[in-house]
């Protein structure tokens, strides 16, 4: 089974605004938390695979930083580029990890979110970061890992999905070791429970929109058969209980 998701090619751009949105109280402890493990000031950002840029402007805002979000999706970058047109501090650029249209040494952090497990080649890419990284910049990595995909609630009533990012998910060593291998040094490692939807019921309606790639790769009878019994699920839990899930925050320093 290819787990390799052409963003493109599905209607994952169409409907991820309202099936990815972040609570702001959720944006607000990602922030946070990325502030709190800086030791210096961050002038320009690189929002790398930055998809329709949930976080690009968040970052430019909170970081007063020059923020370059760059990926291969034209659909997910225009809908970036239409949000944040009057925005100078923010800029688009069609690109990939594996080449970064940017100069050698023009970034102090690079971000990533929910992307290490789409990239067609993960040592190409981070030597294109600590080509675009200057000395003692960031990398900041958002991230699922393989080891906690049982706490992910809904892929439990998809198990075709659930098989596909216990494939192509890192481990949580994996990624420690990939970055130490590659002269980064750990500053801190945080898994943050964050609020995904405000009740069940949310919940729900922000997974029947198959905004997640692995539910967009598996068939239409797996998913309809799934989503029926996430649905007798959701209904059968108490109201007004935020729905939460662990993603891993590492932060490393060049
Ligand atoms: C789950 S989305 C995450 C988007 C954004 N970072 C966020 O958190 O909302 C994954 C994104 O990775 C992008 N992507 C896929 N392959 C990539 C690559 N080789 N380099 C950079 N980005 C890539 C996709 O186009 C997509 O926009």
């Amino acid at each position: 089974m290819t787990t390799k998701f052409a963003y493109d090619k599905s209607n994952i751009p169409k409907i991820y605004s309202v099936a990815r949105h972040l609570p702001i109280e959720t944006m607000n402890l990602w922030l946070k938390t990325i502030q709190d493990s800086l030791v210096t000031p961050v002038e320009t950002i690189l929002d790398l695979g930055c998809g329709e840029g949930r976080f690009s402007l968040p970052l430019a805002t909170k970081f007063n930083a020059r923020v370059y979000g760059i990926d291969p999706s034209k659909q997910m970058l225009s809908t970036a580029r239409n949000r944040d047109k009057a925005i100078k501090q923010v800029k688009y650029l069609l690109g990939c990890g594996e080449h970064i249209p940017l100069a050698g040494n023009a970034i102090s952090m690079v971000f990533m979110s929910m992307v290490y497990h789409h990239f067609e080649d993960v040592d190409e890419t981070i030597s294109e970061i600590r080509r675009v990284l200057s000395n003692h910049g960031y990398l900041v990595l958002r991230n699922t890992t393989q080891d906690d995909i049982d706490q992910i609630e809904f892929l439990n009533f998809f198990p075709k999905a659930k098989q596909i990012d216990l494939q192509r998910m890192p481990t949580e060593d994996e990624i420690v070791a990939k970055f130490k291998a590659n002269g980064f040094n750990l500053l801190s490692h945080h898994i943050l429970e964050q609020v995904f939807a405000q009740d069940y019921q949310e919940y729900y309606e922000k997974i029947s929109r198959r905004g997640l790639s692995a539910l967009a790769l598996i068939s239409d009878k797996d998913f309809i058969s799934g989503l029926r019994a996430l649905k007798r699920y959701c209904e059968q839990q108490p109201m007004n209980t935020k729905v939460r899930e662990g993603i891993h925050l590492f932060v490393f320093q060049k």
